[in-house]
Parts: C-alpha cells; structure tokens; sequence
C-alpha cells in the first residue's frame, strides 16, 4: 500500500511558525513520526511540502501515475482558496483525507471555508501531529477494508 502525505504553503515552517498554534515541534519532527508509523504499519508512505499551488497540484497528478492508493493533505491556507486543488483530486480520484494541525472550525472566518472538504473520506482537525497518524490508520482500513 502506498500513501502520499503532502503539506502545503508554510508548513515547512513548524516550529517557527506561531507556535501556540502550530506546537513547538519541526517539520522534520513530523516527517520523522510519519516514517516511524508507516515502518510500524509496513506500508510505504511519501512525504511532499511546497509552498506553490501548482506543484502542489502536479504532485497530486503524479500520485495517479504513480499507483498511490491514498493522499492524506494540509493543504494550508489553500485549503480555503483553491479550487486548483479540488479538481486535482477530483481528477485522479485517489481517496484523500483532509487534515488541519489546527481547530481551523474555531478561528477566522475566512478559515470556515475548505474547497476539498465535500469530496474528502474524512476531516480531522484540532488534534495537532496525530492528525496526520490518524489519518493513515483510517485511509490504511478503508483501502483494506475494499480489496
Ligand atoms: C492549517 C490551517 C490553515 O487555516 C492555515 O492556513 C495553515 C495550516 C492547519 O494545519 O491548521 O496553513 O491547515
């Protein structure tokens, strides 16, 4: 099973980045975690981080190229504004789970928007790192669950 976990604009800066939102924890600390689980579950799981819209995009067209069975995305502040990114995964109809590090349903209201939300399998929010865990172990059950 392959899984491809991608984090979009400034997520690259964890642990810079307002900490009392985001944790003290690094982008290399997340990517660390994931590894770690996805040896645990022996599944094979890519990491992806830009801060640009259509790589972002190429990259989830490339998951269908590639066989990915499952996408887990924070796609960042993109997640309220693109369209772009919808039909991406519209397009390659891998199933994706939605993930915010935030309780992005308690902050700004520019934030209640998420373009990927109707499609996703699943969001999971306000839960920090475990968020991105979580949201293997679920895609991991339900690819399983369907072969
Ligand atoms: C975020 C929430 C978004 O509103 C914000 O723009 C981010 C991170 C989160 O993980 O909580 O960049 O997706």
């Amino acid at each position: 099973m392959k899984i491809l976990v991608i984090n979009g604009p400034n997520l690259n800066m964890l642990g810079i980045r307002e900490p009392d939102i985001y944790g003290a924890k690094t982008y290399k600390d997340l990517v660390d975690m994931i590894n770690d689980h996805a040896s645990k579950l022996n599944i094979t799981v890519e990491t992806y981080q830009s801060n640009h819209e259509g790589d972002l995009v190429d990259k989830i067209q490339e998951a269908y190229f590639k066989g990915i069975d499952g996408i887990v995305i924070n796609p960042g502040a993109y997640t309220h504004t693109s369209v772009a990114i919808l039909d991406a995964l519209k397009a390659v109809k891998i199933k994706y789970v939605e993930v915010h590090i935030s309780d992005v349903s308690k902050r700004d209201d520019f934030r209640q928007i998420s373009y990927i939300r109707e499609n996703a399998c699943k969001t999971i929010m306000g839960k920090g790192f475990d968020g991105y865990i979580l949201a293997i172990d679920f895609l991991k059950d339900l690819i399983n669950n369907e072969n």
